[in-house]
């Protein structure tokens, strides 16, 4: 399985989690949560360790679980508080818990080590508590598709002038390269047209009259999320490359969530530095984004299909590639180092002489 575990996966939006029972399923496990009397998000595994059922498929009594079967009930620990019928209760009467975080109205849940989830490594970006820029959370974009297909569109500017020519890109950009560094923990690949006519994204919300020089940065932080920062400024503006805040700015931020090998959810958001507070500019631009992001999801999802059936040889790679190839590597070797820390302590390996 390909999935990295030491990592911090978004389970959902603050606002998908209330007193009822909800399954999730990352990385192919799956687990029930919801949100307690001291609104805090508790997240279980989604399995009565007496028949299997899934404790989704109980109610709440308070803040503990009760199993739909034979109503065994499980604290917030998950800890076995109650067998009726019966006065003792096993130790094994347990169920695995998951540390959760949630910070900007996005609830985090760790899948690996529980000793190693540290809240400092959660994503976030200045942004979020900074009053010039408004933050608005759109929706999740569920793709029949594996995550890492997901992520590599994620690190390509160069398919917003073929896949998205009425929203994100246009043909000015075709022939434009793509630039990547590797250099930090995140990749970026990004490029800059230069005086052409604004994308359609801008006719509708920027004030353009002329051309414009635009920007796309995708950076990838591993294993799972993306953030683009794309804007537009009048060329008149002549615009350095580290000078993006005095143009439109938004950044499109990404979360995806591995379900399993050919489903991942994408929940989708932005920030922005223009029309701070006004929720009518939101809703448009969700609705121009849900056009791109449609367009992503068909290219995805029949990507997929592909992938899924006999191959006759190998896909080959081109020049914008570096980014997703890199992307690849990084999660092989993140995985690969993952189940060797799985086998526990190295064996001893001192030798004892016979004579
Ligand atoms: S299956 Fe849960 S109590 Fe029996
Ligand atoms: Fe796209």
């Amino acid at each position: 399985m390909d999935y990295v575990k030491n990592t911090w996966y978004v389970a959902g939006w603050s606002s998908e989690f209330n007193d009822e029972l909800r399954r999730v399923t990352v990385i192919e496990e799956n687990i029930v949560m919801f949100r307690n009397s001291s609104a805090q998000v508790i997240a279980m595994e989604d399995r009565c360790p007496h028949r299997m059922l899934p404790l989704s498929k109980g109610k709440l009594i308070g803040d503990d679980i009760q199993c739909g079967y034979h109503g065994m009930t499980f604290n917030c620990e998950g800890k076995c508080v109650r067998i009726p019928g019966q006065s003792n209760v096993p130790r094994s009467a347990r169920v695995t818990t998951y540390a959760i975080h949630e910070v900007n109205n996005i609830v985090w849940i760790w899948m690996g080590d529980p000793e190693r989830a540290n809240i400092n490594d959660v994503f976030t970006m200045p942004e979020f508590n900074d009053p010039d820029w408004h933050a608005h959370q759109g929706e999740a974009l569920h793709l029949k598709a594996h995550y890492m297909n997901v992520a590599e569109n994620l690190v390509d500017p160069a398919h917003v002038s073929f896949v998205h020519p009425t929203t994100l890109g246009n043909a000015s950009s075709e022939n434009v390269p793509v630039e990547v560094s590797t250099a930090g923990d995140e990749i970026v690949a990004w490029r800059w047209i230069r005086d052409s006519p604004p994308i359609g994204f801008f006719k509708n919300f920027g004030t353009f009259t002329g051309n414009v020089d635009r920007w796309h940065y995708y950076y990838l932080h591993l294993p799972c999320t993306a953030v683009i920062d794309f804007g537009s400024a009048d060329t008149s503006l002549a615009l350095g490359e580290e000078e993006r805040d005095r143009g439109f700015r938004i950044f499109a931020l990404h979360f995806i969530t591995p379900v399993n090998a050919d489903y991942s959810i994408d929940r989708w958001m932005h920030l922005r530095n223009t029309a701070v507070g006004d929720e009518g500019v939101s809703k448009k631009m969700d609705e121009m984004f849900k056009v791109a992001f449609n367009e992503d999801k068909e290219i995805l999802e029949a990507i997929q299909l592909e992938e899924n059936r006999p191959q006759r040889r190998r896909p080959i790679r081109i020049a914008i590639d570096k980014g997703p190839t890199v992307y690849r590597k990084r999660i092989r070797e993140l995985v690969e180092a993952e189940a060797v820390n799985d086998l526990g302590d190295p064996i001893d390996s001192t030798f004892v002489h016979h004579s």
